[in-house]
């Protein structure tokens, strides 16, 4: 089983290119499975529900052990137990160090013991799309704002810095594509890097 994650900010496109590999790899007769976080069990997407709702209120802690409250139940039930030949994941365990490290200013290195705690696998491949925050926000206009992504544009220029260092820190299985190309050519780019 081979697991490829999808990580960047709001509005790079993740949805559109994880839908367009799935068929890819279907084409080619793979089985693949596609999750997201947070969410994509019981458990999970009950906590996407507290995590992303406006009305709550969340520190910074709390919406990071959120985070890997969901992520566990994922790898438990989901990942270690999966028969197929691919999973790709709508963000992972990169995201937390993105958004609750280098957005929120929560250690990296406890966010790291987190990640070994629960035993996270490591993507064969993790795709960063990036994209400005300007750009990426103005692709969004007809979604309703969650409670993450109404946090501050500084917020995100910090989480979009921190993805770029942490495709760097791992270029034995990150890329990093432009997220402003057409979505055929992301999508190509895409298959590049895809060792059948
Ligand atoms: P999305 O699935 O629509 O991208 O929404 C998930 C939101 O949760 C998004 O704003 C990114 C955020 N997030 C974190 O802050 N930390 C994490 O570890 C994960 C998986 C997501």
């Amino acid at each position: 089983m081979k697991i490829i994650s999808f990580e960047g900010i709001e509005g790079v496109g993740k949805s559109t290119q994880i839908k367009l590999l799935k068929d890819y790899l279907e084409s080619k007769h793979f089985h693949v499975d596609t999750y997201r976080e947070p969410g994509s069990t019981d458990a999970g997407e009950k906590i996407r529900d507290i995590l992303l709702n406006s009305k709550n209120q969340l520190s910074d802690e709390a919406e990071l052990l959120l985070m890997f409250a969901s992520r566990v139940e994922l790898i438990k039930q989901k990942i270690q137990t999966s028969k197929s030949d691919y999973l790709l994941l709508d963000r992972f365990y990169d995201a937390s160090v993105a958004y609750q490290g280098y957005g929120r200013n929560l250690s990296i290195s406890f966010i790291e013991s987190l990640i070994s705690f629960i035993n996270c696998p490591i993507p064969n491949l993790s795709i960063l799309l990036d994209i400005s925050v300007e750009e990426g926000f103005s692709r969004k206009t007809n979604d309703q704002i969650d409670r993450i992504e109404s946090s501050s544009k500084i917020f995100f220029q910090r989480i979009r810095k921190g993805y770029i260092k942490i495709a760097k820190d791992h270029k034995d299985r990150f890329i990093k594509i432009n997220a402003s190309m057409d979505i055929e050519e992301i999508h190509n780019e895409i298959i590049n890097h895809i060792n059948l």
